[in-house]
């Protein structure tokens, strides 16, 4: 198995130890377009390999794309992180060709390979590689659903008191403030949320979700890594084990959910030929204007990307 990450900021670099430490595969490519920033990290990650245990092979490269060759996932971290005050969707001038150029040369080099999106504005990136690969929208994806719903999952046990590992939760649409939290799809331990946390508060929390990355931005002046490289790992983990894992995933929609032709993210099954498939939940209808509200926001930033592709 030989997994290559494209770019190796905060991001890329701390995939490619998760990765690493969960022997997801042989190889890991670190890729870079940084004069020796990938080799260093790289280096550095292969010298924690004795004191972690484990034999995943770290390399790094500045730039050379015929390193990843034959890889069965590409990670696509490329492209600017936001800044204090913007949106995810303020990146798309300077990300959509950094993105484009990116999954031209991985296609060069692995014309079968699964794209796994994380550079943003999120869904509008996987459009774009989707565009670029013309691979199967099976094999083109991006991670925001793992990472949104961890969030949630991680406030809900603070305010529960209890083990995040017991609370289980769905969450639709696009990776932005207009994504949509699923209460009655969510649980601790089987039992409904409802039956822990009162309304106001689970609104509260709610709010707090869809600015989750907004918040981090905010502390740090940059974005966070630590868990959306942990998302990434644990899909990469359902498609090299062949898991069958059902998350939230960003995906190309044709006609799920009343939706078409736009990325956004969906419950899936994931396994070795990537989305396996999409899961339809039975909706209510307040539950599905908030998500079609979503699509109609991601659809805007993608016609922004046409437009710019004209
Ligand atoms: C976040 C960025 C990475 O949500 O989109 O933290």
């Amino acid at each position: 198995m030989k997994i290559s990450v494209i770019g190796a900021g905060n991001v890329g670099a701390t995939c490619a130890d998760e990765i690493a430490r969960r022997e997801l595969a042989n190889e890991v490519i670190l890729l870079d377009i940084k004069e020796g920033i990938s080799e260093g990290k790289a280096l550095d990650l292969w010298q924690t390999a004795p004191v972690n245990i484990y034999d995943t092979r770290v390399i790094g490269t500045t730039n050379d794309y015929s390193m990843t060759a034959n890889s069965d996932v590409v990670i696509i971290t490329s492209g600017l992180p936001r800044k204090p005050g913007m949106s995810r969707d303020d990146l798309i001038s300077t990300n959509a060709g950094i993105v484009k150029a990116v999954t031209e040369n991985v296609i060069k080099h692995s014309p079968d390979t699964i794209i796994l999106m994380v550079a943003n504005p999120l869904d509008v990136m996987s459009y774009c590689a989707f565009l670029t690969s013309k691979l199967p929208s099976n094999k083109v994806f991006g991670m925001a659903g793992i990472l949104d719903t961890a969030r949630f999952r991680a406030f809900l046990a603070s305010e529960i008191n209890c083990s995040p590992k017991d609370i289980q939760a769905m969450l639709l649409g696009g990776h932005g403030d207009t994504m949509v939290p699923l209460p009655r799809y969510t649980t601790v331990s089987g039992i409904p949320v409802t039956e822990f946390v009162d309304g106001e508060r689970l609104t509260a929390i709610i709010d707090r979700t869809k600015k989750g990355g907004g918040e981090i931005v905010k502390l740090m002046g940059t974005s966070a890594w630590y868990a959306p490289a942990a998302g990434v790992a644990q899909m990469v983990e359902a498609i090299v084990r062949d898991q069958k894992r059902i998350f939230p995933v960003c995906s190309w929609l044709t006609g799920e959910y009343g939706l078409n032709e736009v990325y956004m993210g969906v419950p899936v099954v994931l396994g070795k030929g990537g989305i396996e498939k999409i899961i339809e939940l039975k909706l209510n209808n307040d539950e599905l204007e908030l998500v079609k509200n979503s699509a109609g926001a991601v659809k805007e930033v993608m016609t922004i990307y046409d437009n710019m592709n004209k």
